[in-house]
């Protein structure tokens, strides 16, 4: 028996006398009707309140990994609010660009930057670009010369610090394909290349230990291995990148932005380091702030072995369980508050077994054919990792703020599945 916890709902989720549940002022089944399912519900002042909490945790510099969720609403929110937006591909660039964010408030990422994408990051006038292997700087070389642009890099180091998470989400150990060694003596050679250049500005180094993060000694732990390194290249910042985790479960928990932001800071005053320090949450940002509606369309009791849920979407809106084993609560919108005393598994429509949304999930025992259920805490890595797989449509976002909502993505249509296909 349990019931959903409510610490994983939006912050401003309020639930009535009948369990009827409303975010930011909308009743939930309103919205699943209007708009239909699958369907992300945000909450516009949940995401405001993370971006200023960050703002404040960060007050050097903190920018948004557009990567957790992306749309031009999303960028724009988060520029509003005082982030920088961190972008990984010419694909984030181009929507962050769209949305109206001014280009010299964008951070740019990614392990294998092409010729292309690095043009249009000099051309329009990124804000930074953080540089990640050698090759990106001969890449960078061959893309300036003949212009007269100045650009401010950053240098990723891999800091050799394994986070506790998900293995797939390692990004800082050894082993990695992201950032420049400082053990091996590989980022001190990248730092004179980089100051040999005349158009580059060397502005600070950048180290991300990993993602859904609950340990924040990993990246105090971060600060220590490059402190050296940091005071030997003399460099004005350092950036400690995203990671903080989140809770998607109940009984997990996991620090708030401010406590994260107040042990790095502690970190780098330890290290005697005298730097800015900027961050790049993600995750920590987006993810509590929104639900996923969907409604039930098939439920199948296999005596003895267990009850499959079948619903309208799954892996392609939220491939994360499939991909990493990840867990999510679900429940019966009508009844919030219920207790879940019904054993399913939650299965989306996907031609496949592994299409699952939640392993173990419980359900109030009247659930039925038609019912709303929804999963908490899918505000992050849903939206921008979905799929088309099946030709099952993307569903739509809905911003919901003070009793209104506003549709900022609107659902795939049958004809967007033909808009590539020539012939
Ligand atoms: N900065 C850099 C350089 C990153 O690579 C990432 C995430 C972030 C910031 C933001 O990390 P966050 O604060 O969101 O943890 N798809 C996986 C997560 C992959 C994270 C990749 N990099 C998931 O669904 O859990």
């Amino acid at each position: 028996m349990s019931v959903l916890p409510r610490y994983l709902l939006p912050e401003n989720s309020s639930v009535d006398a009948a369990g009827g549940l409303t975010i930011a002022g909308c009743d939930v089944i309103d919205l699943a009707a209007e708009y239909g399912t699958p369907l992300f519900v945000y909450d516009e002042d949940h995401l405001r309140a993370r971006c200023r909490e960050a703002v404040t945790a960060f007050p050097d510099g903190v920018a948004y990994a557009t990567k957790a969720f992306l749309c031009k609403a999303m960028a724009r929110l988060a520029h509003e609010e005082g982030m920088d937006l961190d972008v990984a591909t010419g694909g984030e660039l181009h929507v962050a660009l769209a949305a109206g964010v001014p280009p010299q408030r964008l951070v740019f990422h990614g392990n294998n930057k092409s010729v292309s994408e690095l043009t249009a990051a000099v051309e329009v006038g990124v804000g930074v670009i953080v540089i990640d292997s050698i090759v990106e700087i001969d890449k960078l070389r061959s893309v300036l010369e003949g212009r007269d642009e100045k650009v401010r890099v950053m240098v990723r180091l891999n800091p050799g610090v394994e986070a506790h998470t998900h293995d797939f989400l390692q990004t800082g150990a050894t082993d990695s394909k992201f950032g420049i060694g400082v053990s091996d003596g590989t980022a001190r050679g990248a730092v004179d290349s980089i100051r040999a250049i005349a158009q580059l500005d060397l502005v600070g180094v950048h180290a991300h230990v990993g993602s859904q993060v609950f340990d924040v000694s990993s990246f105090a732990k971060a600060v220590e291995v490059i402190a050296d390194f940091v005071a030997e290249i003399d460099v004005p910042a350092l950036s400690i990148g995203g990671g903080l985790g989140v809770p998607y479960v109940e009984g997990e928990s996991a620090p708030t932005i401010t406590e994260w932001g107040l042990t790095i800071h502690e970190a780098i005053e330890r290290s005697g380091l005298d730097v800015k320090v900027h961050a790049e949450p993600g995750r920590a940002i987006v993810a509590r702030s929104a639900v996923t509606l969907y409604t039930v369309g098939t439920i199948k009791e296999i005596p003895g072995v267990r009850t499959y849920v079948s619903v309208d979407g799954g892996m392609s809106d939220n491939p994360r369980p499939v991909l990493y084993g990840s867990g999510y609560e679900v429940f019966l919108v009508r009844s919030t508050s219920a207790e879940r005393d019904t054993e399913i598994r939650l299965v989306g429509k996907h031609c496949e077994s592994g299409d699952v949304i939640v392993w173990e999930g419980k359900v109030p025992s009247d659930l039925a054919l038609g019912d709303i259920l929804a999963t908490p805490v899918t505000g992050a890595y849903g939206h921008t990792m979905g799929s088309n797989y099946n030709m099952v449509l993307r569903p739509p976002v809905v911003f919901a703020k003070d009793g209104d909502a506003r549709l900022v993505v609107r659902r795939e249509a049958y004809e967007d599945l033909l808009v590539r296909d020539l012939v």
